[in-house]
């Protein structure tokens, strides 16, 4: 019997939903060409949602998403909803209770795209960051005292325990082995990279780095293990980008250092990540933003979405599929995309997802 995915299916808001229907058609595109089955269910966890009834994503939801393989998330984001309340109520949230402890965002040159780094090509530009995604700055430890007078306070806490950083850090390894590039970085072997502050953040990074150079010394010896303090990490993506196979890193810095990643891989038209728990359920997402100026005119890029859902079923252990998706999107950044904006691709929304279909099928 041909295997069987439950997929959720949030498309959220903004261009959410018009990315993530071109997402679901390369991917039952795919199911087909490589004889899987997807079994999809739509959610409306977003905006217009919690306009409607107060709701973000409850816990029943959050209950019900258990129940799947996977989720593929479209965006969230609203512009008549005060910041902070969708992103913690409903991205944060399903990050948190799916203990979706890694934030897997790789960072590729796909050929055709232009990236804003003079001189650098799609041999330079390919690398993974393995951002934490439970702990640091995110957890909300903190508060006020003396709110609103003169002398207000506000503290707000990067929060790790030992558990948290090994199991990344034991993510981060196995990827490196499993994936990375011995050409790459500057020793012959798979190189992994922890990106900290341990000359500032000398608690929580001193933590990062004794648990990085205690894990498995004999277990990992074939990875090549270096050090880059953040703002190093920002400045060295920017001129020697090639360096880098592997990076490792806490949740708030790796927030920061993939938005540049995603700027010199040619922006958020292509960018995507994965919210990853290697036991459980993950979430894959482009990860730009709902993009509400461009919301219901079929000009948004949706090959992060596509490449997304890409993610998800090589997470799935669908490789070969995923693997021709990958191709696909990259036969058409080189050969059909004028540009990877938003209007100005040559193409619509819907064009570009039936480009890549077309070549799945294939
Ligand atoms: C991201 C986003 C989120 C984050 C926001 C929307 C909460 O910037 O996925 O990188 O900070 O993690
Ligand atoms: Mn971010």
């Amino acid at each position: 019997m041909a295997k069987s995915y439950k997929i959720a299916v949030m498309p959220g808001d903004g261009t959410g939903p018009e990315v993530t229907a071109e997402a679901v058609k390369v991917l039952k595109t795919a199911a087909g060409k490589f004889g899987f089955k997807v079994d999809l269910t739509e959610f409306d966890f977003g905006g217009e949602r919690y306009k409607r009834t107060g709701e973000t994503l409850p816990d029943s939801g959050v209950k019900e998403l258990r129940q799947f393989d996977a989720i593929l998330l479209g965006a969230i984001g609203h512009p008549d909803v005060a910041p902070g309340i969708l992103e913690k109520g409903i991205l944060l949230k399903a990050r948190f209770e799916l203990d979706q402890y890694i934030n897997l965002r790789p960072v590729k040159l796909y050929p055709g795209v232009e990236t804003p780094i003079k001189g650098k090509g799609p041999e330079d530009i390919d690398f993974v960051v393995v951002r934490e995604n439970t702990g640091d700055l995110y957890t909300g430890t903190g508060g006020f005292t003396m709110k609103g007078t003169p002398h207000e306070v506000a503290v707000q806490s990067a929060v790790y325990n030992r558990f948290q950083v090994d199991r990344c850090l034991k993510y981060a390894f196995e990827y490196a082995r499993k994936h990375g590039k011995k050409s790459r970085g500057r020793g012959k072997n798979n190189t992994l990279a922890l990106s900290g502050k341990t000359n500032v953040l000398t608690y929580v990074y001193d933590l990062w780095e004794r648990a990085f150079n205690e894990m498995g010394a004999a277990e990992y010896s074939d990875i090549v293990r270096e050090y880059y303090h953040v703002d190093a990490t920002c400045m060295w993506f920017v001129k020697n980008p090639e360096w880098f196979d592997v990076i490792v890193t806490g949740n708030m810095f790796g927030d920061i250092i993939t938005d540049l990643g995603a700027m010199i891989q040619g922006g958020m038209g292509i960018a995507a990540g994965g919210n990853i728990n290697p036991e459980g359920v993950s979430m894959f997402e482009p990860i730009g933003g709902s993009a509400p100026k461009y919301t219901g005119k079929n000009v948004i890029n949706p090959l992060a979405a596509i490449c997304a859902a890409q993610m998800m079923l090589a997470t799935l252990g669908e490789e070969k599929a995923a693997d021709v998706i990958e191709k696909a999107v990259m036969s058409v950044t080189a050969n059909k995309l004028e540009s990877l904006q938003a209007g100005r691709m040559g193409y619509s929304t819907t064009q570009v997802g039936d480009l890549v279909a077309e070549i799945v099928a294939d």
